[in-house]
This record gives C-alpha cells, sequence and structure tokens, in this order.
C-alpha cells in the first residue's frame, strides 16, 4: 500500500525569531512511517520541524507551518491509500506576522491576536474516496468520548485516543498507552507501548481494513 503520515508539530510564525507551537516531538508518527516501510508499504512522510532522522526507505517532505502541511498533504493524498494525521497541527496562527523582530520598548500591545488554521482532515474528507483515514486525538480529558466525537465528525477510520497529562503517554516520551477506536465494534485499549509498538498495531489495522474498502 501507499501510506502518507505526517507528524510532529507545526510552528506559526509572529516575527522572524518567535513562533507559537507545541510538544509534538515527532516520535509516534516517525515511528508509524518506519514501521510501515519495514513492512513493504511506500511511504511519504510529512514532518513538521522536528530533531528525527528520516526513517530507511521513507520518502520525506518537511514543512513548518499547518497551511504548509495542509498544502504538503493535499499535494500527496491522490498517490496514497491511507493517511495517516499522527502530526499535531496548530488550531490557530498569528493574525499579524511582523517582518522585523519586535521589540518589547515598541508601544505593541502585549496580546497576541490568532486567527484559525484549516483542519486538515477536515479540508481533505471530500477528497478521501476509498482511502483510509486514521486520526489520533490527544487529549488531557475523556479520551474515548473525544475520540468517538472526532472519528464521526472527520469521517475517519480508525482513531488513535491518547491521554496526554499521563507521564509514560503523548508527548515526547518513547512509551505510549493508546485505544483504538472505529465505527463498528467496541473501543480496542492497548496496554503500555513503545511507540513503534503502538505504530505496527496501526499498520496492521489498516493492512486487515484495506481489502474491505474496495
Ligand atoms: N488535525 C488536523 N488539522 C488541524 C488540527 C488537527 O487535521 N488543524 C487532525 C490531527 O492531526 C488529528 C485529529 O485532527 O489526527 C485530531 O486532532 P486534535 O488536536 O485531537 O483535535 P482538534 O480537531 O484540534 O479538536 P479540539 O481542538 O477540539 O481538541
Amino acid at each position: 500500500m501507499r501510506i502518507l503520515v505526517t507528524a510532529g508539530p507545526t510552528r506559526e510564525f509572529f516575527d522572524p525569531v518567535r513562533f507559537i507551537s507545541n510538544r509534538s516531538s515527532g516520535k509516534m508518527g516517525f515511528a508509524i512511517a518506519a514501521c510501515a516501510a519495514a513492512r513493504g508499504h511506500a511511504v511519504t512522510l510529512v514532518a513538521g520541524p522536528v530533531t528525527l532522522s528520516t526513517p530507511a526507505g521513507v520518502a520525506r517532505v518537511d514543512v513548518v507551518s499547518a497551511r504548509e502541511m495542509l498544502s504538503a498533504t493535499q499535494a500527496h493524498l491522490p498517490d496514497c491509500d491511507a493517511l495517516v494525521m499522527c502530526a499535531a497541527v496548530a488550531d490557530w496562527r498569528p493574525k499579524a506576522v511582523s517582518a522585523v523582530k519586535l521589540k518589547k520598548s515598541a508601544p505593541h500591545s502585549a496580546v497576541l491576536e490568532l486567527e484559525p488554521n484549516p483542519d486538515i482532515l477536515t479540508t481533505l474528507r471530500p477528497l478521501k474516496g476509498a482511502r483510509l483515514f486514521v486520526g489520533f486525538a490527544a487529549e488531557t480529558g475523556d479520551p474515548l468520548a473525544e475520540a468517538r466525537r472526532k472519528l464521526e465528525a472527520k469521517n475517519l477510520d480508525l482513531m488513535v485516543a491518547n491521554d496526554v497529562s499521563l507521564p509514560d503517554a503523548g508527548f515526547e516520551v518513547d512509551t505510549n498507552r493508546v485505544v483504538l477506536v472505529t465505527h463498528d465494534g467496541p473501543a480496542q485499549p492497548l496496554p503500555l507501548l513503545t511507540k513503534r509498538e503502538v505504530a505496527s498495531h496501526i499498520i496492521q489495522w489498516i493492512e486487515q481494513a484495506r481489502p474491505k474498502k474496495r
């Protein structure tokens, strides 16, 4: 199969040296790309700014902002059978971007005005066709309820829910504790696993789901 994976955070600049972003390290998405390539799939990885090296056999496209991630993902979508949106896309960006570094002495308001970024999965939804769409729900509240809501709202085939407030799951660490949520069947909680092991579950889910879609 041809699998398109997004990973890492996005950065939204408001002057040449400052941006807003989030804690995503890219480890989960890179593990998915590595696992998919190792299992013989053709993998394109759209990566936000991270410090990870490209997994063997993976074609990597580097992006910075959410809008760049949308363009790159949209451009590669026609050539894929499954999209795994693992990236932690910034939901907002600063409304004004200064061409020069903002000075603290200047009479600027300290309030940063934000405007919404496009939602990549929602934007690509009309182009889904027979492709499998997999999303991630990083939650600090009730991961399962939110995962189910987003599974429906974004027309996904699989939602991977995780509680990022746990010390051994979610951002930055090498392990993850996730629940796989689909339209039919009960939610499937996985034990504490390495991100590579979680990746393997997700890729195997995609492999078994694929024939039913055609
Ligand atoms: N996502 C996306 N585009 C965005 C934000 C998120 O495609 N601008 C994708 C993520 O990659 C993930 C899924 O949507 O696969 C869920 O992301 P999440 O941040 O959990 O949810 P949001 O849609 O941002 O909703 P909320 O802010 O209500 O949590």
